[in-house]
């Protein structure tokens, strides 16, 4: 894996890069989509490809260990070749889902006890178990398994939860490194950053995960009910001690708004399931503001979605009929909001590497923060 800086933006810390993966090319700064159970949900792997133009999608190591399961995905030949998705895959860990989708949870030194939220049975995450399983999964980069802090956290839980993260590291660490790539291509381990919303604790945090040295990084336990400046305070402490040559993910992030703003803060990687989650709801993300297509508002709107978007459903489906899909309750209704909401988050990280390119990142930023989030 390989990552390359193209441009720095002369007046904020966004940067625009390429990674290189055996499963091809990421442009920087990029959003993921979410593909939780190795689908991202309502949507067709070529409309991820040609539509929302998708350059890597993630997996969730929880969600598919427990279903369709490990068997399956090894005879498989792996997730590409489960769900013939060819261009680079990313897993979470299970760090951050196994908190909050599990019936029951104990937290001890060796892993994670839990209950399966399909069928109750019980299982246990350990640091090697998970690159074990991730291994089998074979995403292109795969995260260590940490423990993502709720907010607001006690300094004393967040302290001791930070240290456990450092140590079960280094569990994974060795476990990624003494074992080998079940398919034939490369897969790399990011390290995530905790430290809750504590200044020292994400320092030492963000100053023992460089230490690791590895190709990539992370930034986790953000997003989580904080308010955004809170967020952003903390990104910028991280991203200023995480080494400048890797790539840089912010986990579960977020709003147009918070993307753009933690990219003037360095960050290259996001995912959230926010475009497609609220895409089901009826929230639709636009370059002139939010729209919430369920509106009486839109009943006779027969203009595009977003014309300056682009794309097909921007440009064929108007709001009146997109309005009637979520009255009628047609499964198209999400079907075509999900792969209008994530193309209008790949063409905003798109733009925001365009501006870097050309130096005109951070007014354009701020431009775009205040209109993106007008609710229409
Ligand atoms: N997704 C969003 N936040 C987190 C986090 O802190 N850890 C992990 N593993 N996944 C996340």
């Amino acid at each position: 894996m390989k990552f390359d800086l193209l441009a720095h933006d002369p007046q904020s810390k966004a940067r625009a890069g390429v990674l290189t993966t055996d499963h091809g090319t990421i442009q920087t700064p990029i959003f993921m989509p979410v593909g939780t159970a190795g689908s991202v949900k309502a949507v067709h792997q070529r409309e991820v490809k040609d539509d929302v133009q998708a350059q890597i999608i993630l997996g969730n190591t929880y969600h598919l260990y427990l279903r369709p399961g490990l068997d399956t995905l090894q005879k498989a030949g792996g997730l590409h070749k489960f769900n013939g998705w060819d261009r680079p895959i990313l897993t979470d860990s299970g760090g951050y889902q196994v908190y909050s989708l599990s019936n029951t949870r104990k937290i001890k030194e060796e892993g994670v006890k839990f209950r399966s939220h399909i069928d109750g049975s019980q299982h246990l995450f350990t640091p090697e178990g998970v690159m074990d399983i991730q291994r089998v999964i074979g995403a292109d980069i795969v995260m260590a398994f940490d423990e993502c802090t709720p907010w607001p956290c006690e300094y004393e839980y967040a302290r001791k939860s930070l240290d456990m993260t450092h140590r079960w590291l280094k569990r994974c660490i060795q476990r990624i490194d003494e074992t080998e790539p079940l398919y034939g291509y490369e897969q790399q381990l990011f390290p995530i950053v905790q430290g809750s919303t504590f200044k020292d604790l994400r320092v030492k945090s963000a100053e023992f995960i460089a230490e690791q040295g590895r190709a990539g990084n992370a930034i986790g336990g953000l997003s989580v009910g904080e308010p955004a400046e809170l967020m952003y305070e903390m990104t910028e402490i991280c991203c200023d001690i995480l080494p400048r040559d890797k790539p840089r993910y912010l986990m579960g992030v977020g709003t147009p708004a918070n993307i753009l703003e933690n990219i003037a803060l360095g960050v290259d990687m996001f995912d959230c399931v926010l475009p497609t989650r609220n895409a089901r709801n009826g929230m639709l993300f636009t370059t002139q503001g939010i729209i919430n297509i369920k509106n009486k508002k839109w009943e006779q709107d027969f203009s595009p979605i977003d014309a300056e978007l682009g794309g097909y459903v921007s440009t064929f489906y108007s709001k009146s009929y997109v309005r009637h899909l979520f009255h009628a309750s047609e499964y198209l209704a999400g079907m075509a909001a999900s792969v209008h909401n994530l193309t209008f988050y790949l063409w905003l990280v798109r733009s925001a590497r365009e501006q870097i390119l050309a130096g005109t990142f951070r007014e354009w930023k701020e431009r775009m923060v205040k209109q993106l989030m007008v609710r229409l």
